[in-house]
């Protein structure tokens, strides 16, 4: 109690030293933020490439200037570092490491394994240690308690605040979130939610660890059966010859009982095609299957195969042989306005044209050049000269600065799957 009382003064003074474990899109915002409402912050990644990018104020995540960060890095109140001894040095460990899949499709929990290890090895006692990184219920009391009690037996706190953060949404940004925390026991928990009270307005506890874990494959889970059931819509209305996308802006209308989500060419990124495996994984163990996961899961993996058919049936109708086409893809990354690759779509739609032996080419104003699953390419120029050669562009992913209007006016035939153009074009399909 004492120490709790120490560690909670300390957090009120803003002398509460943080360590975040991993630099990446969780990681580094709220490393700054924390560093801007005036704490002393170690972010410990043991990427050094990361590192010096950051200390050279080199920018490697879309929503974080690397300018801003050196400002921080240079008051001497942010550190990033490849050294996992500031971890021993630390009042608050934050754990922000990935949590991808294995190659056969289950929870790869290997990186929260490692950090809870490095912590364990060099933390001081009653050190307030969260885990944000999205997970299944169970990982914190199952995994990383018997970790640290091995080494420091009862004398630490311990809780779980998934980051709820949307890379690139303008409007909700971190601080602009509220939190939810869970701890092993009230202490933790309150200590935790008094943490994240010092950079968001509200801050939920609840009543244990696992509800808090299973909140965030909840929100995540939400998404991926809503995103299914449009898109099914999406596949329906065209067979119907309905406009989907107006058929989702006038149930929007309704002021209660409708959230739109929209229609795309698949699902990417770190949450949303992973997320609910882990908790479909975690049901499974517990015998009980997950019947809305899987089928959503199916519906939206089939999306990139469904635009690649549309494309082959636009050009048949036009008397273009689909082996002879040449098609350009605009907008790569998973989602709009991020640099990210991870589970985009758009590396399917890729990967499907490649292996018809297909002409293709993309442009992304964020992705300079892919080298990942076997494709290896260059963003092509868009200009005018450019975008006649194309029998077909297909926009993927709609970042914000891309000429949209210079792709309408020279290309043959724009395939849409984003609803970029709302008007009435003769060169224009919608998905
Ligand atoms: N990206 C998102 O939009 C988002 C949103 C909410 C939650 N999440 C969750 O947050 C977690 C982190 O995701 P991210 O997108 O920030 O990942 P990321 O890959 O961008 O960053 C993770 C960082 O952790 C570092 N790292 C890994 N193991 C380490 C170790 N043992 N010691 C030190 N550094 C280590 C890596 O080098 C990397 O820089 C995941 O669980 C993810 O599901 C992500």
């Amino acid at each position: 109690m004492i120490e709790a009382r120490k560690i909670r003064e300390k957090i009120k003074n803003k002398k509460a030293v943080i360590s975040i474990i991993g630099l990446g899109y969780v990681g580094l915002p709220l490393a700054l933020e924390f560093t801007r409402k005036g704490f002393l912050v170690y972010g410990y990644d043991n990427n050094s490439r990361r590192v010096s990018k950051l200390k050279r104020g080199v920018e490697y995540i879309s929503d974080v200037k690397g300018e801003f960060a050196l400002q921080l890095i240079k008051r001497g109140r942010f550190v990033p570092t490849t050294d996992k001894k500031v971890l021993g040095k630390s009042d608050i460990i934050i754990i922000c490491v990935p949590t991808p899949l294995r190659k056969v499709k289950i929870p790869d929990i290997s990186y929260i394994i490692i950090a809870t290890k490095e912590i364990a090895s060099v933390m001081k006692q009653n050190t307030l240690v969260i885990l944000e990184s999205t997970t299944y219920p169970g990982t914190c009391r199952e995994v990383i308690l018997p970790i640290l009690k091995k080494a420091r037996q009862e004398k630490f706190f311990l809780a779980f605040s998934p980051e709820r953060i949307d890379p690139g949404n303008k409007r909700y940004t971190l601080n602009r979130i509220p939190k939810v925390v869970g701890g092993i026991d009230n202490i933790s928990a309150r200590l935790a939610a008094q943490l994240y009270r010092q950079i968001v307005k509200r801050v939920h506890i609840v009543s244990a660890l696992e509800t808090a874990e299973m909140v965030k494959i909840l929100e995540n889970t939400f998404r991926l059966i809503n995103i299914a059931l449009v898109n099914e819509f999406a596949l329906l209305a065209h067979k119907l010859g309905i406009n989907i996308w107006e058929v989702i802006k006038v149930a929007a209308t309704k002021p209660f009982g409708f959230m739109p989500f929209y229609p795309g060419p698949g699902i990417g990124g770190h949450c949303i095609p992973v997320d609910p495996l882990y908790i479909a994984w975690r049901a499974k163990r517990a015998g009980f299957k997950t019947k809305m996961i899987d089928l959503a899961l199916q519906l939206n993996r089939y999306m990139p195969k469904y635009i690649v058919q549309r494309i082959k049936l636009m050009l048949k109708k036009k008397n273009i042989s689909f082996k002879k086409a040449k098609i350009l893809v605009i907008g790569i990354a998973y989602k709009k306005d991020v640099k990210d690759l991870r589970e985009s779509a758009a590396l399917d739609i890729l990967e499907i044209l490649k292996k018809e032996k297909v002409n293709v080419a993309y442009y992304d104003p964020l992705i300079p050049y892919l080298n990942i699953k076997g494709l290896k390419m260059y963003s092509v120029k868009l200009d005018r000269a450019n975008l006649k050669g194309y029998d077909c562009v297909v926009i993927v992913t709609d970042h914000s600065n891309i000429d949209y209007k210079l792709i309408q006016q020279y290309s043959k035939l724009v395939f849409d799957t984003r609803n970029v153009y709302s008007g009435n074009f003769s060169n224009v399909r919608r998905l």
